[in-house]
């Protein structure tokens, strides 16, 4: 199976666009949305929960997992990667979303200049901008976080005035220093992708993260063909969740596109 975790739903977005492009592998889907947000929180917590979700889907037979989650992502991959998995899984992969949207950020920006946008804790641990100037130490990268959009998303209130005033707030610096490509670094923020697009105006190119990951985990799996042999081709689709209550099942069909059936699970 390929593993795909997130903090909560938010990763079903990303989740969509794999189910898009390969369809015919299993996929097991975890949220931990009992300890949503990841992105408040510390280097050393997110390290510690992404760890537990990474061994959680190994033992249910996942052979590579993607960490939907840019926090996790940011934050918990380059050691889950480097110290975890040399120790406990050394055959298994686990992949995340940061490299493969600066990659593609660097490819589309026409001018070098590099916004992202993202939770507190991703725009904390510098990863998007460290990234970026790994591959292109000449581009411009101004990152803005953004911590009030997942709480205003996760209540569903993505179309109020309120949250268009807030965006324009978060996306005002953004604009002023005229950055020709924004990441939308977070895995909710596709949601407000129409928004972002009106209010930064003509010109700009977004950069979502879920599509990228989809395209270079073809790519990826092209390039690995010792993981990829490893991958049933059930087509099946299996939802865990840390907790259930209605208002995640509602975040589920936002995110999805489709309502989905969750079973609870203790990480
Ligand atoms: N999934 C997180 C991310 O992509 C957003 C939600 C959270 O803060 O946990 O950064």
């Amino acid at each position: 199976m390929i593993g795909v975790f997130d903090s909560g739903f938010g990763g079903l977005v990303v989740l969509r666009e794999f189910l898009q492009v390969l369809p015919q592998y299993d996929y097991l889907y975890l949220g931990d949305n009992a300890r949503i947000p990841y992105g408040t929180r510390s280097d050393r917590v997110v390290l510690r929960f992404t760890e537990q979700a990474v061994d959680y889907l190994f033992r249910q037979g996942c052979q590579l997992i993607i960490l939907a989650c840019h926090t996790a992502s940011a934050k918990a991959l380059r050691t889950i990667q480097q110290v975890y998995l040399p120790v406990h899984y050394p055959d298994l992969r686990v992949l995340g979303v940061v490299i493969p949207t600066v990659e593609e950020a660097l490819a589309r920006s026409r001018r070098g200049s590099i916004g992202v946008i993202a939770t507190e804790g991703t725009v904390a641990s510098r990863s998007f901008e460290l990234e970026l100037h790994k591959l292109d130490p000449g581009v411009e990268v101004v990152q803005q976080a953004c911590p009030l959009l997942v709480p205003l998303i996760e209540s569903g209130e993505q179309d109020w005035e309120g949250t268009d005033m807030i965006l324009r707030r978060y996306l005002a610096p953004l604009k002023a220093a005229q950055v020709d490509t924004l990441i939308l670094g977070c895995t909710h923020y596709s949601i407000l992708k129409d928004k972002v697009a009106a209010i930064m105006g003509d010109g700009i190119t977004l950069v979502c993260s879920g599509q990228v990951a989809a395209a270079k985990l073809v790519d990826y799996l092209k390039r690995h063909p010792e993981i990829e042999s490893r991958l049933s081709r059930g087509g099946t689709r299996r939802f865990l969740t840390t907790d259930l209550t209605p208002r995640f099942q509602m975040l589920a069909s936002l995110f999805m596109g489709n309502a989905v059936d969750s079973e609870v699970v203790e990480l």
